[in-house]
C-alpha cells in the first residue's frame, strides 16, 4: 500500500524563532496530521536528566514526547480501523544511548500505546499483514524501533525501518535518487517488511550557516513535483512516503486514491 507520511513528524513547534527555519520540518501538530490523514510517523528521541524524553531534531531539542503519545492513543481510540506506522527511527541525543535508557522510554510507550502494538510475529516471512490481517487482531498501531537489542526483547516492537535520503537540495537530483531506489531497492535487505522514500530537500551545512534557503522553501520546491511523481508513476511501487510541511502536496489523496484502484 501506498502510505502518506511526515518527516520527523514531532518537530512542528516548541523551539525559538531562530531555530525554526532549520529545525522544524511540519507545522501541524501530530493530531492534525492524523486527522488530516497521514498514516507513518518517524520520530526522533533525546533524553535529558530530570526533563525526560523529548522529540530531537539532531542536537536540538524540540517538543516532550509523552503529549504527542497521548494525541496518537486518542486517535486510535477514536478511529479504531486507522492502521498508524510510529517509527522511533533515530535516538541523538544522548550520543550513547544505553540499552537502560531504550528499556526506560519503551516502558512508557508500552503504557501509552501497548495495547495498540501489532506484534511483530503476527508477520508473515516475506511480506507485511494484510490489511484484514490487522483488522482481525484489534491491533492497529505498528511500532517501529531503531534498536535491535531492544527489538529482540519486545516482540511487540518491529524491526527497524528503512528510510531511503536522497540527501540533496535540488528537485532533479531527488527525482533521480527515488527512481534509482524504487529500481534497485533489494527487499531482502531489511527484517521489517516496511520502508520509507523520504520525498523531501536536505539543506547543506553551508545552507545553514548562511541561512540559504530553509526547511520550508525546501518542501515548497519539492511538494508539488513529488505529488506528480507518485500519482502518475510510482504509486503502486512504493510504500511509504514521508514529507516536509505535508500540506504543502496532496500525497493523502493521492495514496487514497492508489490503494483503492
Ligand atoms: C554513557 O552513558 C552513561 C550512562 O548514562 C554515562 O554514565 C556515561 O558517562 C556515558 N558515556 C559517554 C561516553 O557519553
Ligand atoms: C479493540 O481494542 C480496543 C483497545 O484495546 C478495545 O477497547 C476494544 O474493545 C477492542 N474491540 C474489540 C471488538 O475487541
Amino acid at each position: 500500500m501506498l502510505i502518506p507520511g511526515t518527516h520527523n513528524s514531532g518537530s512542528f513547534a516548541g523551539v525559538v524563532a531562530f531555530l525554526e527555519d532549520y529545525v522544524l520540518n511540519q507545522d501541524r501538530s501530530v493530531w492534525t496530521q492524523l486527522a488530516f490523514g497521514i498514516r507513518y510517523l518517524d520520530f526522533r528521541i533525546g533524553y535529558y536528566n530530570g526533563d525526560g524524553f523529548f522529540i530531537n531534531h539532531d542536537l536540538i531539542r524540540v517538543t516532550k514526547v509523552i503529549p504527542l503519545l497521548k494525541e496518537i492513543k486518542k486517535f486510535l481510540q477514536l478511529a479504531p480501523k486507522e492502521i498508524v506506522f510510529l517509527d522511533f527511527h533515530r535516538f541523538p541525543y544522548p550520543t550513547n544511548f544505553t540499552y537502560n535508557l531504550h528499556k526506560k522510554f519503551i516502558d512508557i510507550v508500552y503504557e501509552e500505546l501497548g495495547i495498540f502494538a501489532l506484534p511483530s510475529t503476527s508477520m508473515e516471512v516475506g511480506g507485511g499483514p494484510t490489511v484484514n490481517e490487522v483488522w482481525k487482531q484489534n491491533k492497529t498501531l505498528i511500532i517501529s524501533y531503531a534498536d535491535k537489542d531492544t527489538v529482540r526483547d519486545n516482540p511487540w516492537l518491529w524491526h527497524p525501518l528503512s528510510q531511503y535520503w536522497g540527501d540533496t537540495t535540488k528537485v532533479p537530483a531527488l527525482k533521480n535518487y527515488i527512481q534509482k531506489t524504487i529500481n534497485e531497492r533489494n527487499p531482502l535487505g531489511s527484517t521489517n517488511p516496511n520502508w520509507a522514500l523520504m520525498a523531501e530537500l536536505t539543506p547543506r551545512p553551508i545552507d545553514i550557516i548562511f541561512r540559504r534557503n530553509g526547511l520550508r522553501k525546501l518542501a515548497h520546491d519539492a511538494n508539488v513535483e513529488v505529488t506528480k511523481w507518485f500519482r502518475d508513476q510510482w504509486g503502486k511501487k512504493s510504500n511509504i512516503v514521508a514529507t516536509d510541511y505535508f500540506l504543502g502536496n496532496d500525497m493523502i489523496n493521492v495514496a487514497m486514491s492508489i490503494n483503492s484502484s
